[in-house]
């Protein structure tokens, strides 16, 4: 499932498109696990890092999949349009050498991100195979996450210009 942009940039220093992605079972959020996701819905968290983005005069582009090659492609396709992107992966996040493989041929910023704080959680949530790919992660902050994520992306992005 995916969204579209209420705009279009050209990527550069100061504006840009970021590509926000979310993997299996994110399409559920406000219903799974409350406790440990929160209540928003993932639309909720989509509408709250596109306002940061456009804020700051950039667009951000959505992507939900429950099925690793879609996200894998929607990597590749950002290969030529982005200048980040932003990744919860979900459980793909402890398992995915291909989405790890094709983050590792995006040459733009990547932000990991999750809601919960997965080192704190059950073993198999600490390894990522995402990080070593990611410039850094945000995670353990529920909602807040979002817009963070969109925050540290622009501002990496303006400090390597
Ligand atoms: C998650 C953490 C993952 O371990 C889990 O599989 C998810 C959500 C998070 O946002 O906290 O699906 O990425």
């Amino acid at each position: 499932m995916a969204d579209t942009p209420t705009s279009s940039h050209t990527a550069s220093a100061n504006s840009g498109l970021i590509v926000l992605l979310s993997g299996p079972n994110l399409n559920l959020l406000g219903d799974r696990e409350p406790a440990i996701y929160g209540t928003e819905t993932l639309d909720d968290h989509v509408a709250a890092a596109r306002v940061a983005a456009e804020a700051l005069g950039w667009t951000l582009e959505h992507v939900q999949s429950n099925h690793e090659g879609e996200l894998i492609e929607a990597v590749h396709a950002a290969r030529t349009r982005a200048t980040a992107i932003i990744v919860n992966a979900g459980a793909l996040t402890h398992t995915s050498w291909s989405l790890h493989d094709a983050l590792a041929a995006f040459d733009g910023v990547v932000v990991e991100l999750h809601l919960s704080n997965p080192a704190a959680r059950e073993p198999f949530r600490h390894t990522s195979v995402i990080a070593p790919v990611a410039d850094g992660c945000i995670a353990g902050f529920g909602a807040l996450g979002y817009p963070l994520a969109v925050e540290a992306v622009v501002r990496v992005v303006a400090a390597q210009s």
